[in-house]
C-alpha cells in the first residue's frame, strides 16, 4: 500500500499536481523535493503571494494542505528513501548540443533522478513518469533502475509507470480537479491499479485510461501536437482574413460550431508559447525521422514553422505601419507572459517580438499582470534574436512599468500581446490624451473593439481583421 509519495521537481507541474493530490487524499503523506533551494523556500514562504508559480486557486489549496500532508524540501535523498511511490516531474527541455540537438529532449535531469532512485530507494518503489518524455524513455528509466547497485544492499524492486500530465497553465487547478482524462501506461497491472486508486479519490473511474507504456508516452506528445496544430491552422487563416476582408473571429466561430471540429483552441494570436508545444512537436519530428517517416516529420515541423512565421509577420506589420522606422519611438507592450493567468514566459511570443523591436531601435515600456521585471530582464538578455549581440539592459532601451496607462505616456504605439482581462476594457479616451499623434494600437489577440479606439482618432491594426486600414 502506498503511504508516502515523493515528487521530484517542484515546478509548474510538480507543485500544483501534488497540492491537488494532497487535498484529495488526506491519508497520503506527500513531499515535493527540488535541487533548487530558492524554489523550495518560495513554496514554503509564509506569504502565499510568494509561491514560485502563479495559478488561480493554488494558494488556497497550499494554505490548507501545507504542513498537514504536503511538504516541500530540498532533501531529495531522504525523501526518496522513505517513499513508496516517486513521481519524476523534472524539466525536459530541448537538447542544445550533440545528437538530436534542437529536436529531442535533454534527458539529463530525468536520468539523474533514475540514478539517484536506483542508489537510494528501499523496498518496493513505484516510479511514475510525470514529465513529458520521448517515446521509449520508460525503457531507459527501467534499464537504470534495474541495473545492480553495489552501494545499496537492501532488498529493492521497482515498477515503472507513465502518467503524463495534461494541465494547462492558468487553469491548472481546474484541470487537475476535473481532468478530461487521466492516463496511466504500464505493464505492471498491480502498480497501475495502485495509481488508479489514488486518482479515484476524486476522478470518476471511467475517466481513467489504462494503456501500455508506449501508447501513454506517445499520447501525450500527440495531444500537444494536435492542440498546437489547431493554433497554427487558425493563425494561417488569420493571414488570409487580413488579405481578403474576412474576420478571424467570425470565421473561427462559424468553423467551431461544427461539433466535429469544436470551439476550443481556435483563437488566433501571436503564436503559441509555453515550454511544451514546440518541444513536444519537435520530439515527434525527431521520432518520425528516427523511424524513417520523413513525410510525417515534415508535416509536424510545419506547425512550428507557421508559429515562427506568425510572430515574424506581426513584427513586420508593426514596423511597416510605423513608417518603416522605430528609431527613438516609444512602444508600450501589454503582456509578456505566454498566456493569461500565469507568470510563465517560457517561449513567449513577446520575447522574440520585443527583441526584434529593440533591435530596430525602439524603446519599450513593458507591463504584465504577473511577470516580474527580473524575469523580463533575463528573457530579453538571453534571447537568440538579439542578432547585434547588444547587451540590451546596458543600452537602457526598455523599462518595466507597473501602471498600464503609464506605459503609453508619449508613446507612438501600443502592442497587446497577452490576453490579460485588464487589457480588454481600457479607457481609450484617456489613452488618446497621453500618447503621441499618430498613434497605433496593435491588437495581436483580436480582443479589442476597433470602433471604441477609432472614435478617439487612434489607429488600430488587429490580427485577422480584414477591415484593417
Ligand atoms: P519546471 O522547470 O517548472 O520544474 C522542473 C523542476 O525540476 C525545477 O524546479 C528543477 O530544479 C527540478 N529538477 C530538475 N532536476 C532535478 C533533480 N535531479 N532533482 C530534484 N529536482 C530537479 O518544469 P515544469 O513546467 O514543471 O515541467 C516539468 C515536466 O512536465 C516537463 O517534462 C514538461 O514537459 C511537463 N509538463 C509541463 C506542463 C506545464 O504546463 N508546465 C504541463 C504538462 C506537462
Ligand atoms: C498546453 C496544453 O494545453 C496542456 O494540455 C499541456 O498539458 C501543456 O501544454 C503541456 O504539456 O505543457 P499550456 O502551454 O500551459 O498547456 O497552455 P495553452 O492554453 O495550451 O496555451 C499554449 C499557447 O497557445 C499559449 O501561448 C496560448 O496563448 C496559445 N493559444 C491557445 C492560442 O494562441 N490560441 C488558442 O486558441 C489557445
Amino acid at each position: 500500500m502506498v503511504k508516502k509519495i515523493c515528487c521530484i521537481g517542484a515546478g509548474y507541474v510538480g507543485g500544483p499536481t501534488m497540492a491537488v493530490i494532497a487535498k484529495n487524499c488526506p491519508h497520503l503523506s506527500i513531499e515535493v523535493v527540488d535541487i533548487n533551494q530558492k524554489r523550495i523556500d518560495s513554496w514554503n514562504s509564509s506569504n502565499i503571494n510568494n509561491l514560485p508559480v502563479f495559478e488561480p486557486g493554488l494558494g488556497e489549496i497550499i494554505e490548507k494542505v501545507r504542513g498537514v500532508n504536503l511538504s516541500f524540501s530540498s532533501d531529495v535523498e531522504k525523501s526518496i528513501r522513505s517513499a513508496d511511490m516517486i513521481f519524476i516531474s523534472v524539466n525536459t527541455p530541448i537538447k542544445k548540443n550533440g545528437v538530436g540537438a534542437g529536436e529531442t529532449s535533454d534527458l539529463r535531469w530525468v536520468e539523474s533522478c533514475a540514478r539517484q532512485i536506483n542508489e537510494i530507494a528501499e523496498g518496493h518503489t513505484i516510479v511514475v513518469e510525470k514529465s513529458t518524455l520521448p517515446v521509449k524513455t520508460a525503457q531507459t528509466i527501467k534499464d537504470i533502475l534495474f541495473s545492480s547497485n553495489p552501494h545499496n544492499n537492501s532488498d529493492r524492486s521497482f515498477s515503472v509507470l507513465s502518467n503524463p500530465e495534461f494541465l494547462a497553465e492558468g487553469t491548472a487547478i481546474i484541470d487537475l480537479e476535473k481532468p478530461d482524462r487521466v492516463l496511466i501506461g504500464g505493464d505492471d497491472k498491480d502498480a497501475m491499479e495502485v495509481l488508479k486508486k489514488i486518482y479515484m479519490n476524486w476522478v470518476p473511474k471511467e475517466k481513467i485510461i489504462l494503456t501500455n507504456l508506449w501508447s501513454s508516452e506517445l499520447s501525450k506528445l500527440s495531444a500537444n501536437a494536435f492542440l498546437a496544430q489547431r493554433i497554427s491552422s487558425i493563425n494561417s487563416i488569420s493571414a488570409i482574413c487580413e488579405a481578403t476582408g474576412a474576420n478571424i473571429n467570425e470565421v473561427a466561430n462559424a468553423v467551431g460550431k461544427d461539433s466535429r471540429i469544436g470551439e476550443k483552441f481556435l483563437k488566433a494570436g501571436p503564436g503559441f508559447g509555453g515550454s511544451c508545444f514546440k518541444k513536444d512537436i519537435l520530439n515527434l519530428v525527431y521520432l518520425a525521422k528516427y523511424y524513417g517517416l520523413y513525410e510525417v516529420a515534415d508535416f509536424w515541423r510545419n506547425v512550428v514553422e507557421i508559429n515562427l512565421w506568425q510572430q515574424e509577420r506581426i513584427y513586420q506589420e508593426i514596423v511597416k505601419r510605423l513608417f518603416g522606422n522605430l528609431a527613438d519611438k516609444k512602444i508600450a507592450i501589454l503582456g509578456f507572459a505566454f498566456k493569461e493567468n500565469t507568470n510563465d514566459t517560457r517561449e513567449s511570443p513577446a520575447i522574440s517580438i520585443c527583441n526584434n523591436l529593440i533591435n530596430e531601435g525602439a524603446y519599450l515600456s513593458i507591463h504584465d499582470e504577473k511577470v516580474s521585471e527580473s524575469t523580463i530582464r533575463k528573457d530579453l538578455k538571453m534571447d537568440e534574436f538579439n542578432t547585434n549581440n547588444v547587451k540590451i539592459e546596458d543600452k537602457n532601451n526598455w523599462d518595466f512599468e507597473p501602471n498600464i496607462y503609464k506605459t503609453m505616456v508619449n508613446a507612438d504605439a501600443v502592442i497587446l500581446l497577452t490576453q490579460w482581462s485588464a487589457y480588454k476594457n481600457l479607457e481609450w479616451e484617456k489613452v488618446s490624451r497621453i500618447v503621441k499623434n499618430p498613434f497605433w494600437v496593435f491588437d495581436t489577440r483580436s480582443i479589442l473593439v476597433c470602433k471604441e479606439i477609432k472614435k478617439y482618432g487612434l489607429n488600430i491594426w488587429q490580427l485577422g481583421n480584414g477591415d484593417n486600414d
